[in-house]
């Protein structure tokens, strides 16, 4: 009976520590609370993969550029196409001038079936300066999980083939490679070229 007390006890303890640590946390971080939010967490960072032609790209093959950014798969029923149609239909808003200065990429998280060749015909169906990526399932893991993507494998017995689940997110990286934004699945493409346009001309796009 003692001993519970004493567990309980603890608890509650714990309970009120965990709560005034987070509001003295709260107190101190004041109006750059989201600010900190968003930069605490870490997104993106270098890279190694293959384009379509199987030559090896690293993230320094795109520094000064802007990237926008879409992980999935090519065996994709619905969420990829849907995005990808998505991302092209910003694209195309796009000025000129800024459209040349963002590189659109397509990263694979289903290596074993994305190949480079699979890729070199899938991107195209979607916009001219898609850039399809894939790699080893090392290097690809290693991607995902500094863009903090989840996905998983899902087998189907009504299907012969595979799917996989995964997160649907478009970040846009500045000319450091820094994140500027994450878009949401579903995000109109007037908005996405919108925080584009803002980010190319060095303008405050708000996250
Ligand atoms: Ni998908």
């Amino acid at each position: 009976m003692r001993r519970r007390f004493d567990i309980a006890a603890g608890l509650v303890l714990l309970a009120v520590l965990g709560v005034g640590g987070w509001l003295y946390w709260s107190a101190q971080a004041g109006d750059g609370l989201r600010q900190g939010l968003v930069s605490s967490v870490s997104v993106g960072g270098p890279f190694t993969l293959q384009d379509t032609a199987g030559e090896t790209v690293t993230e320094a093959d795109f520094r000064g550029r802007h990237m926008l950014i879409y992980f999935g798969y090519t065996f994709c029923p619905d969420v990829c196409p849907t995005e990808l149609g998505n991302i092209s239909v910003a694209l195309n808003m796009l000025e000129p001038e800024v459209a040349e200065q963002v590189t659109p990429m397509f990263i694979t998280i289903d290596p074993e079936r994305d190949t480079p060749d699979i890729l070199a015909e899938y991107v195209p169906l979607f916009h001219e300066n898609l850039v399809g990526l894939t790699g080893t399932r090392e290097q690809i893991d290693q991607v995902a999980q500094q863009y903090r993507i989840f996905f998983r494998r899902v087998e189907d017995p009504d299907y012969t083939y595979y799917l996989m689940d995964h997160s649907s997110f478009v970040y846009l990286m500045d000319e450091s490679g820094e994140l500027v934004s994450m878009f949401a699945y579903g995000t109109e493409p007037e908005s996405l070229a919108e925080t584009i346009g803002a980010s190319v001309r060095g303008e405050q796009p708000g996250v």
